[in-house]
């Protein structure tokens, strides 16, 4: 059997459904929204990391170094045979969470869970090639739609990283963490990582750089809805807007439309007409403090038994297990 195999959960057109789906709903909305997924096709991942690499935006650096300092303290609490990640992508900084496990010799098993085959593919040969003797099982799934994992050997280790779980609206956080918790066994563990609640000034750099990557970044929706469903809207009729939200703690991007337009989406057959600064929201980045996280893994049935932070209290991870 070969080392590497990748499972689609996902149906060829899936995404397709979705993407149409989610726009009709959300272009049609007051006020108008898309979900973040649809950021990141190829160009938009591309751009993806290069914001991680921005100085304003610290959390991939944050999440690293907690890794690189609690990699082994993590390996030894979860003792894995099986490393589950979900929303993998390049898989690089679980390279961390994978070097401590195999020093530990508990880990056989990686299982890496995307909506992107090209970055599952990508990943899992480079992978393989760095770790001979463990199997690779990627999946192509929407985790957030539904959390099926193929089976792997006991305990496992489900990884959510990077503070993606901060796209998620607080009753779409409640029902994934619910649907984690029903994934793991009596021995499994969550590795989950949140950014946390800092200044705004801090907050709203990270989310509007002075290079104008994310503003890139944000207005990359619109250049999909352009080529997947023949929508002429421009991103020169857009500015891109990050603000904080105090009461909610957290980040919101929108893109504000500079006039009034109207943009066709033939594939929808709709017409969505714009005020001259409306503005429409694509992203929710919730920040979290450790009361916050406690609460809402118990209320998922979740014991919270670890909480790491790096040195300035950036960002954190947090290790989780089944309530008894
Ligand atoms: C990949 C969801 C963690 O919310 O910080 C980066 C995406 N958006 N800059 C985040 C993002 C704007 C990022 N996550």
């Amino acid at each position: 059997m070969s080392a590497f195999t990748l499972t689609r959960l996902l149906p060829a057109d899936a995404a397709g459904a979705t993407l149409r789906a989610d726009v009709r709903a959300g272009l049609t909305a007051d006020p108008k929204q898309l979900p973040p997924k649809w950021f990141y096709d190829a160009r938009g991942s591309e751009l993806f990391e290069e914001i991680t690499r921005l100085p304003e935006y610290y959390p991939t650096r944050a999440e690293r170094a907690i890794l690189r300092e609690r990699s082994d303290a993590i390996a030894e609490a979860a003792g894995a045979r099986t490393l589950v990640e979900l929303g993998s992508g390049s898989s690089e900084k679980t390279r961390l969470l994978i070097d401590a496990l195999r020093r530990r010799g508990t880990l056989e098993r990686y299982i890496p869970v995307d909506v992107s085959d090209s970055a599952l593919e990508q990943a899992g040969q480079a992978l393989l090639a760095d770790y001979p003797g463990l199997t690779v099982h990627a999946v192509v799934a929407d985790f957030t739609e539904r959390l099926d994992l193929p089976p792997g050997p006991g305990p496992r280790l489900v990884a959510f990283l990077g503070g993606t779980i901060g796209n998620l609206l607080p009753a779409e956080r409640a029902a994934f963490l619910g649907s984690v918790r029903a994934a793991l066994g009596p021995r499994d563990a969550l590795l989950l990582g949140t950014d946390l609640v800092k200044d705004e000034r801090t907050l709203v750099a990270a989310y509007d750089d002075a290079a104008g990557v994310t503003a890139e970044f944000n207005k990359n929706v619109l250049s999909v809805l352009r080529r997947e469903l023949g929508a002429d809207l421009t991103p020169e009729d857009f500015d891109h807007v990050a603000l904080w939200n105090r009461e909610q703690e957290w980040i919101e991007m929108r893109l504000r439309a500079r006039t009034a337009l109207t943009a066709k989406i033939p594939a929808l057959d709709l017409a969505v007409r714009f005020a001259a600064g409306e503005e429409l929201r694509t992203e929710v980045s919730a920040k979290f403090r450790e009361a916050g996280v406690r609460t809402e893994l118990k209320e998922a049935g979740l014991e919270l038994t670890h909480w790491w932070t790096d040195e300035e209290g950036r960002f954190a991870l947090s290790l989780a297990r089944p309530l008894g």
